[in-house]
């Protein structure tokens, strides 16, 4: 079952497992269609070796995906009453005769699934995935690298475009309320200016650097700004406010920062919201990788009967860490974090 946000990498992780289990161990796969929302309502298809054929290198997920719903508080489409579809969910499990869930997921999801395994004492073993980077126990998630690879290329692009007009660009990335992407990217796209959430900024700060790089004879500035920072004016800015409110969604902050910006610099301020092109396309060779890996070893869990843990890679070993301990909200950008220090090294402004 795939849940949360589709991301670059997902249909590696869903082949190894349908691979390791008609060639090593011997299991049938149902794959859970549309995460918790098709565990709530029954989809399911009977995956095969010919189903997974060709999907290495296909972006999404071939089982689809939501990243609203929530078993324990499902809104009912027909009457908008929140309601608990959990045991509906659990009920579906039992007809379907399964043994054990492989869940991919997000911070949200497996929180969700730590929730739903604990109630009703189900195995089941977590796969980290999103773009975001922001799971406790594993140094990347499933699709990180091909979003911050996808953000690197664009802001080549706006670097030649920045430079020829002489603006500052404010280029501005996904993440929620993590900094993970803008400052990966940030850095790999040689940046100026990285504003992330971890780390509040000053309007006069981000002057002073423009300021600083027209004296240097650079007439441009290349600035990523993460989703999730707080406006000039002191909040988050969100593209779309729901009811829930894990279920709002950030964006557009960049607007009202440019807005901001434009008062205090005779330079040209664009805008650009990098958006769902951070989801899409195809896997780098890195999230390939990294989905076989961690699928690999999420089945060798459910083999010595190892439940109710995430898989995770440190950089030099794959582990599992209890879905308790990754369930405890975003990873944060550590304060110490190298990057930081290399970005600060490099004259970036990091806030
Ligand atoms: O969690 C992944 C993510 O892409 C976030 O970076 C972003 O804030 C959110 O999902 C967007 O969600 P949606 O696709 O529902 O707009």
């Amino acid at each position: 079952m795939t849940g949360g946000g589709d991301c670059a990498g997902l249909n590696a992780a869903i082949r190894t497992v349908v691979q390791l289990a008609h060639h090593k161990y011997g299991w049938e796969v149902v794959g859970i269609k549309n995460g918790y929302e098709g565990l709530i309502h029954g989809e399911s298809e009977p995956l095969g070796l010919t189903d997974v054929r060709g999907i290495l290198r296909r972006g999404g997920t071939i089982l689809g995906a939501s990243n609203r719903t929530d078993p324990f508080h499902y809104v009912d489409p027909s009457t908008g009453d929140v309601v608990d579809a959990s045991d509906q969910s659990f009920a579906n499990i039992q007809s379907l005769g399964l043994d054990a869930i492989v869940i991919i997921g997000g911070d949200g999801t497996l929180a969700l699934s730590h929730q739903f395994s604990r109630k009703f004492s189900f195995p089941m073993v977590g796969i980290p995935k999103t773009i975001d980077n922001d799971v406790h126990g594993t140094d990347y998630a499933i699709g990180f690298d091909t979003a911050i690879s996808i953000v690197a290329e664009a802001v080549d692009r706006l670097h030649t475009t920045a430079e020829s007009h002489h603006r500052v660009m404010l280029i501005e990335v996904m993440g929620r309320t993590t900094g993970w992407i803008s400052l990966y990217s940030g850095i790999a796209g040689g940046a100026d200016i990285i504003l992330m959430p971890e780390r509040p900024y000053s309007l006069a700060a981000i002057v002073e650097s423009i300021e600083r790089r027209k004296h240097l004879g650079r007439h441009f500035t290349i600035a990523i700004v993460a989703e999730g920072i707080m406006s000039p004016s002191g909040s988050q800015v969100f593209r779309e406010v729901a009811a829930v409110a894990h279920a709002s969604k950030l964006g557009g902050v960049c607007f009202e920062l440019q807005g901001e910006l434009a008062e205090q610099t005779d330079q040209e301020v664009r805008s650009i919201v990098l958006g769902h092109l951070q989801r899409g396309g195809s896997p780098t060779a890195f999230d390939r990788i990294l989905a076989t890996e961690l699928a690999a070893h999420a089945m060798q869990c459910l083999a010595s009967q190892t439940f109710d843990v995430v898989a995770g890679w440190t950089g030099d070993s794959v582990i599992h860490t209890p879905m308790e301990d990754v369930a405890r909200g975003p990873r944060l950008v550590p304060p110490d974090h190298p990057l930081i220090d290399a970005a600060l090294g490099l004259g970036v402004y990091i806030g």
